[in-house]
């Protein structure tokens, strides 16, 4: 019993061999009580055509009812026996055809079940590039596709897991090396032991520390653990509060920062903090990407069913080959550029996680290099 039931082949042989086996004990009874009836049917039909072409009206039976009786039980006992030993050697030899015919058929159903079970085994094994054949639409060979899509699937999140990993260990490496460098320098003597040397150790752990919020942050918004806190809010509010926050910032590095907000409110549908983080983040990248005598300009429009909010500068720009990537975890168009301002390319994947939770979209346009850049997003409009 046990076997049975772990083996889906020994299953599929017995239902078709216990639907054999039915069809054959049906066949066998129906003989056994529709020939009697269909015998004597027959044999009447036979015996009234014979009567008819003797012309004597007499038939068959006139010649002696009993002794016809009598030859005619005989010769039923006999046909019976006839028809018993042909279907007998009929059910036997259908049986064989049908044992062999079963075979084959749940042989060729468990074939692909088999290929995906060891396809699923190499998988668990970390062969993420495992795939099966599926050809045909039906159940089976959807259920390959599936498998496939699943494993493709797999194989990207491996694939995007070993990058974050290098990327996260390579970001922290910088940092720790430059705190590393500091403190050699300064038990040997080679740097001397005043407060600039130790403002660089800070600056660096500060660096550090930043890249750890980060990456925690991205975590939580990645992995969707972010609980958005949605109520109607005034963009005019947030756009200033931000601004705010970051105008002595744009007045140490001499870059101009201007709003420009609409006459009628507009209310959006979302969660107050985050949009200021969104905000923070982009104006804080129009300030690091623009230089000197730069301006940037916030602005916002209503369109249909949501909102449009603007980060226009006149800085850096970004050549078009960039514009799709500057989205990606860790991408910075000049790395070499960005690490020496400390940028380690994570705030651009949390705004858009953020845009995102909220049902709107985030996009970079850019003329091209020193052409200046706009970050737009949208955001849904409060009813
Ligand atoms: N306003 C901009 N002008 C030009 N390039 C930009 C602008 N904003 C972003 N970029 C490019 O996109 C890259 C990714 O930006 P993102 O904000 O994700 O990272 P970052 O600013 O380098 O670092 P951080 O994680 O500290 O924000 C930047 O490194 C920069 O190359
Ligand atoms: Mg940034």
């Amino acid at each position: 019993m046990k076997i049975i039931r772990s083996h889906l082949g020994i299953k599929l042989f017995l239902s078709y061999f216990v639907v054999i086996l039915v069809g054959m004990s049906v066949i066998g009874i129906t003989t056994k009580f529709v020939m009697p009836a269909a015998y004597a049917r027959h044999l009447s039909f036979m015996e009234s055509q014979f009567g008819a072409e003797t012309g004597t009206g007499q038939g068959l039976m006139g010649q002696g009812r009993g002794q016809g009786m009598g030859m005619m039980s005989e010769f039923y006992t006999n046909f019976q026996a006839t028809f018993n030993e042909s279907l007998v050697i009929a059910v036997i030899a259908a049986s064989l055809v049908a044992l062999i015919v079963s075979l084959v058929f749940s042989r060729s159903i468990l074939a692909p079940v088999n290929v995906m079970m060891n396809a699923s085994q190499r998988i668990a094994d970390g062969h993420y590039d495992e795939r099966v054949e599926s050809r045909g639409d039906d159940e089976l060979n959807q259920l390959a596709g599936s498998f496939n899509q699943m494993a493709e699937q797999l194989e990207q999140v491996e694939s995007m897991r070993r990058r974050l990993i290098g990327d996260v260990a390579h970001e922290l490496r910088t940092p720790l090396t430059a705190i590393k460098g500091y403190a050699e320098g300064l038990m040997d003597g080679v740097l001397p032991a005043a407060s600039e040397s130790y403002q660089q150790i800070h600056a660096e752990s500060e660096r550090l520390n930043r890249l750890v919020d980060d990456l925690q942050e991205l975590s939580r918004v990645e992995s969707r653990a972010t609980q958005l806190d949605v109520h109607p809010v005034d963009s005019a509010a947030i756009i200033k509060t931000v601004t705010k926050r970051l105008q002595h910032q744009f007045d140490d590095k001499r870059v101009n920062l201007t709003s420009s907000l609409p006459r009628e409110p507009i209310h959006l549908l979302a969660d107050e903090d985050r949009v200021i983080q969104i905000l923070t983040n982009l104006i804080g990248n129009a300030l690091q990407y623009t230089p000197e005598e730069g301006s940037v300009t916030v602005s916002i429009v209503s369109e249909k069913e949501e909102a449009r909010i603007s980060v226009r500068d006149t800085g850096a720009g970004i050549p078009p080959e960039h514009l799709a990537k500057i989205f990606d975890r860790f991408y910075r168009v000049d790395k070499s550029r960005a690490r020496s301002r400390g940028g380690s390319g994570i705030g651009l994947t949390i705004a858009k996680h953020l845009v995102e939770a909220h049902g709107g979209q985030i996009w970079a346009e850019s003329a091209g290099e020193n052409k200046g850049s706009v970050f737009v997003f949208t955001l849904p409009l409060s009813k």
